[in-house]
């Protein structure tokens, strides 16, 4: 039932000043419904109370309060979870960007967001958290057909009514998403991140450029200053706010391994990496293979997309999978006058070659990835099998 009333919050681990604190700044919107210094001790009460809200406080020792973050999601998923940190931390945004947080809130930063972030959730739904499905594309290297296949993708999705699709440039330097689409008004990362906590559907509908197609778009900023002020965790942020309101955040994550870059990438479900069949591009290839097995820990997170296929070219499918180390797990066939017609025009595949061959090719991807929400799941509960 949608109202009104006070936000139903369980405050865990928090020493009794901070407690305090939070209590006094977020007043009327929370109620209390159980406070625990000793994380563990209101940890087995949760099932039985199904708080709106748990709140979870990183001290000195972060990896342990992950732990009972990753338990408040297996055993109260429809909680909205919130850690509050004494100090910025890259690793404890990460992991709370996996778990899907509601809000990560620095002490003394971001206070003013935590009271933003009560007023929205008393407003809503006690209901479980929209998962949105973060799908990075990363060229093996320059002029692989990122973005046009980023691009098209979100068009593609964009066709099924149920879905809701964000196309994110992180190429940020080089980033041409805006341009291809033909957009006037781009709204970019760092605006986002300015707005945060104003998000939500009406505001989105207002606010993002929507794509005639259907999906929104996030371009890169205009000013190379704006660039480089966007952080890592800005990205994070961002991603984890737009989980909520999307079914499918695209990244064009171009090919310069950029901090902002690699943390799309790490935070993305799934990866897929575009190449085409030439001998330069198959090196970065199996290069990219190794660094995200390496940063993911998980080759299933990693889908190879050859670009410009050819059936005739020197390197065939066998030959790149060995040399690649990794299975081609989907191909885009050449077709220079559509792609070309596409640029020239700012329309996509969808509007301009609905029928052509390479536009069901991009459609074909979308199993890629969309799969891959049951697999999460899967390992989800195994991860959450351990408690
Ligand atoms: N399947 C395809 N068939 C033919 N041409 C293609 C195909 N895909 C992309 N192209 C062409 O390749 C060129 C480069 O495309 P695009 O800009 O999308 O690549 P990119 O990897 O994003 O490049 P950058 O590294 O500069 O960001 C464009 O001219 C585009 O039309
Ligand atoms: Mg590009």
């Amino acid at each position: 039932m949608k109202g009104t009333t006070p936000v139903r919050t369980a405050l865990l681990g928090f020493p009794t000043e901070v407690a305090d604190r939070l209590r006094e700044l977020i007043r009327r919107r929370m109620q209390v419904i159980i406070q625990r210094p000793d994380a563990r001790d209101g940890l087995a009460r949760l099932v039985a109370l199904q708080p709106q809200c748990v709140m979870l406080y990183v001290g000195t020792d972060g990896t342990q309060t992950l732990q009972w973050a990753r338990r408040v999601r297996h055993d109260v998923p429809e909680s909205n979870l919130i850690i509050v940190c004494a100090e910025d931390d890259v690793s404890v945004t990460r992991e709370a960007m996996r778990l899907g947080c509601r809000a990560l809130a620095v002490l003394g930063d971001d206070e003013g967001d935590l009271v933003t972030v009560f007023d929205q959730m008393k407003h809503e739904e006690h209901s479980a958290t929209d998962d949105g499905l973060v799908v990075a594309l990363l060229g093996a290297k320059g002029g692989m057909g990122t973005t046009s296949l980023a691009i098209n993708l979100a068009g593609a999705l964009a066709q099924h009514p149920g879905r809701r699709v964000a196309l994110i440039d992180l190429a940020l330097y080089i980033g041409e998403v805006a341009v291809y689409l033909d957009m006037a008004t781009p709204y970019a990362l760092g605006e986002l991140v300015r707005d945060i906590h104003r998000l939500d559907d009406a505001w989105i509908d207002q606010n993002i450029p929507r794509h005639r197609t259907g999906f929104y778009v996030l371009s890169q900023p205009a000013e190379v200053d704006d660039v480089d002020a966007l952080t890592s965790g800005d990205v994070v942020q961002s991603l984890v706010a737009l989980k909520r309101y999307f079914t499918h955040i695209m990244l064009d994550a171009g090919a310069q391994l950029s901090d902002v870059g690699l943390t799309g990438v790490h935070a993305a479900d799934q990866t897929l990496v575009i190449c085409t069949q030439e001998l330069p591009s198959l090196v970065s290839t199996r290069r990219r293979v190794a660094l995200l097995t390496q940063l993911q820990g998980d080759r299933t997170r990693t889908r190879i997309v050859v670009n410009r296929w050819n059936d005739n070219a020197s390197y065939g499918r066998e030959q790149i999978e060995k040399y690649i180390g990794h299975g081609v797990n989907g191909t885009v066939r050449n077709d220079y006058a559509s792609m070309s017609g596409c640029i020239e025009s700012g329309k996509l595949l969808t509007e301009l070659a609905p029928d052509a061959e390479v536009t069901v090719d991009i459609a074909n991807l979308i199993p890629l990835f969309d799969k891959s929400v049951s697999q999460r799941e899967k390992s989800r509960k195994k991860l959450f099998g351990l408690f």
